[in-house]
């Protein structure tokens, strides 16, 4: 394709986001504006205070984010933003910005899939990566196995039945006054914690699909019955536990399609357990795996920015008349 320079929008949730991507690939500016520290006296994301966040942060962090890549928005080949899922006051304002700056600069648009894009933050800093592949998708509002045999073309192998990863690792955290987001702290907590408590392993030989709630449920009665235990222990036990039926069902899928590669992706691909876990898996199994740098697990929009060259590429662009979908799923 002759467009190669992309600018990418981000605001699905409450990371306001921009960057310029070129060739699907080469990542000339990344700009994240948290909103983290506004929602963080909620424990948890506001939707209506999200979305007058992204107004007021959308223009600066598309400004830094061109300025950054040292580019002229006439440089810029293809303007992309997520449309979706997420929260709809939140991804309205990355699509109307999108569609405006396509329709004022001149250049075509596409609407993004937001878990494609978490899919293909694998393929921003390994391009080559060997198809098919199995992808583990774990984020705050999504955990999935999901099988790709070719670029663009997904299977779902199974998904949570209720709570996402991350959301579980938010609802613990909160629950033992933590603070938001909860993934990360407790990420920071298990590594001077102990893993003596033996929470259950949801799932763990039943097929694909998940179910997190239940070990929420099951710290958080420990807890109550044993209010002594030290709280990095309570981190490093539940963590162990989340980790462990990730892990054992990512491989198994792996080794079931016959995968190239096991990869990861979405916010709680940033877990350094998680992270450690998958590595020692494939390297038993032989397989290659592919772990992305923190900082494109959670929501970024240089992994909008490679999807939307694929899709591009595949497609074409979107119609001016595409509108944000809070519900959109993946591709099948
Ligand atoms: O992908 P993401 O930024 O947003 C969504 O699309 O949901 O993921 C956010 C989720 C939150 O639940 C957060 O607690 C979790 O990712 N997370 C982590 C870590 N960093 C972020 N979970 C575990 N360990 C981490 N280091
Ligand atoms: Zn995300």
């Amino acid at each position: 394709m002759t467009q190669n320079l992309v600018l990418a929008i981000e605001t699905s949730c409450d990371e306001t986001a921009a960057a310029v991507v070129a060739d699907g690939k080469n990542v000339l500016s990344s700009v994240v504006s948290s909103q983290v520290d506004i929602h963080a006296r909620y424990g948890g994301v506001v939707p209506e205070v999200a979305s007058r966040a992204h107004v007021d942060l959308i223009a600066p962090v598309i400004a830094q984010a061109l300025v950054e890549a040292g580019i002229e928005h006439s440089d810029v080949d293809l303007v992309a933003a997520t449309r979706g899922p997420g929260l709809i006051g939140s991804l309205l304002v990355g699509v109307s910005a999108a569609k405006s700056l396509a329709l004022v600069w001149k250049k075509p648009f596409i609407g993004v899939n937001h878990l494609e894009a978490h899919l293909y933050s694998c393929f921003l800093e390994e391009p080559d990566l060997e198809l098919p592949l199995v992808v583990l998708l774990v984020s705050g509002g999504h955990t999935m196995l999901i099988a790709m045999d070719d670029h663009l073309s997904y299977k779902i192998l199974g998904q949570t039945l209720d709570d996402a990863a991350g959301e579980a690792y938010d609802k613990v955290a909160r629950y033992l006054g933590l603070g938001y987001p909860g993934g990360p702290i407790i990420d920071q907590l298990a590594v001077s914690g102990k893993p003596e408590i033996e929470f259950p392993r949801p799932m763990l030989h039943e097929g694909y699909n998940f179910s997190f709630s239940g070990l929420k449920t099951s710290v958080i009665n420990y807890v109550r019955k044993n209010p002594e235990t030290p709280i990095e222990d309570i981190a490093t036990s539940f963590q162990e536990a989340v980790v462990d039926v990730l892990v054992t069902k990512a491989k198994k899928a792996a080794i079931e399609i016959n995968a190239k590669g096991l990869c990861i992706g979405g916010g709680v691909a940033a877990n350094s357990r998680l992270r450690e876990a998958v590595l020692d898996a494939c390297l038993q199994e032989g397989l290659h795996s592919f772990v992305p740098s923190r900082s494109y697990c959670t929501d970024n929009a240089a992994m909008v920015a490679a999807a939307a060259w694929r899709r591009y590429s595949q497609d074409g662009p979107s119609s001016l008349y595409t509108g944000a979908d809070p519900n959109l799923r993946l591709p099948e």
